[in-house]
């Protein structure tokens, strides 16, 4: 039977990881897969990961089941982390996922059961798996326009022209902060203006947060998602862990429904844990074990922030350098928008065959709709960015 299996598309971003790996040359630049690298080009485990992790190693007594929406510790930490006081504790059923891809698929398929002929509103771009398992689920997926390829921002008008056109049972896919794979973000009073189309539309919001506190800050890149959250009858999160807190491979995310109706929380409570049951039955724990510790002790939180905090200035300080550089080499500010840009991600605006040129001539690699990890640059490797974009003519 297998014989009939068709070999399916290559995920885009994976497949560059490989071709990095097998690379032979030195001098090679990885600006392509979302992982935060440090200047010397290692993803260390957090300090506070750590420490909680000796902890864990010590005082842990079982590793049986715990239960099929994971630790509600876990739930209640990363509820407050994201939510703050939004929306109250009673309005949010959550459920423990393998990650944050898990979270997203988690949430989907909450939102096809309540409505099987679902449409996902997704923007253009948006993160490749994010349609790679929309169509795996068979669910129809529509653009909405958001990346302006001449300013390299937001298309804002586009978009609220766009989610205008969606109606009741549709679901509106938005990332919280840090948008992959564009850099480019809503502010405060464009967020307002989406939740008030939303309202006179009556389309639900589905939010993947997966880099709160690499843009603006812990409680500032939450603001968008509570916004939504406190405005909407009803909100899906997807929330990850694999970056914020560095915990990547452990696979550590989070369902949310939150439903302004407190008579709907059990029910969703239920179906989630009905999905988590049918496709995995219980989530990892040991992820989301260490970050329940790291958000809830406060020395090894305030640790956590700290680090984090150098992160996101690091990659704020990378953005300037790569700014004023790429302004020296080409003689003009055209490339001012990635100082503007927040997160992991800006996308450059050039097609693939320049993206193609950058990696076969100058061993640079990057996405192919140019989107670049500015995580995977350092000091040194900076102006040899800036020669390169500069040299193939973008
Ligand atoms: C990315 O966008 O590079 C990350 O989210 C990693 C992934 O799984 O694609």
């Amino acid at each position: 039977m297998f014989e009939t299996l068709q070999s399916q598309p290559a995920d885009k971003i994976l497949a560059l990881m490989k071709a990095f790996r097998e690379d032979p040359r030195e001098e090679k630049i990885d600006l392509g897969v979302g992982v935060y690298k440090d200047a010397e080009g290692r993803t260390p485990v957090m300090r506070a990961i750590k420490t909680a992790e000796k902890q864990l190693w010590e005082c842990e007594e079982t590793k049986s089941y715990v239960g099929l929406v994971g630790d509600p510790g876990f739930a209640d930490a990363m509820i407050g982390l994201i939510l703050s006081d939004a929306v109250a504790r009673e309005a949010v059923a959550a459920a423990a996922t393998p990650g944050g891809t898990g979270a997203v698929r988690q949430c989907l398929e909450m939102a096809k059961m309540a409505n099987p002929d679902v449409r996902v509103y997704v923007s253009d771009p948006t993160w490749p798996n994010h349609l790679s398992i929309m169509k795996f689920m068979g669910i129809e997926t529509h653009a909405y326009r958001y990346f302006d390829a001449e300013t390299r921002g937001v298309n804002f008008g586009g978009m609220i022209e766009d989610l205008k056109a969606t109606k009741p049972g549709d679901v509106v896919l938005l990332h919280g902060c840090c948008h992959n794979p564009t850099g480019a973000n809503l502010n405060t009073s464009q967020w307002k203006e989406v939740v008030s189309v939303l309202q006179e539309t009556g389309a639900t919001p589905m939010i993947d947060i997966a880099y709160q506190g690499f843009g603006d800050g812990l409680e500032a890149d939450a603001e968008g998602t509570r916004l939504v959250a406190s405005s909407m009858p009803e909100t899906l999160i997807a929330a990850s862990c694999s970056k914020n807190f560095g915990v990547y491979r452990e696979r550590a995310g989070l369902a949310m429904a939150v439903s302004q109706d407190s008579g709907a929380k059990m029910l969703n409570q239920d179906t989630l844990a009905f999905l988590n049951r049918q496709n995995y039955s219980f989530p990892p724990d040991h992820g989301a074990r260490l970050v329940t510790m790291v958000l809830t002790d406060p020395a090894l939180r305030a640790d956590w922030e700290a680090e984090l905090e150098e992160v996101r200035t690091g990659m704020l300080e990378l953005r300037g350098q790569l700014a004023g550089e790429l302004q020296r080499a080409s003689g003009s500010d055209r490339f001012g928008f990635l100082a503007q840009h927040r997160g992991m991600f800006s996308r450059l605006g050039a097609d693939a065959a320049l993206v193609d040129q950058l990696r076969e001539q100058h061993a640079i690699y990057m996405v192919g709709d140019s989107r670049m990890n500015i995580a995977g640059l350092n000091a040194r490797t900076v102006p040899i960015l800036a020669e390169a974009i500069v040299k193939v003519g973008i």
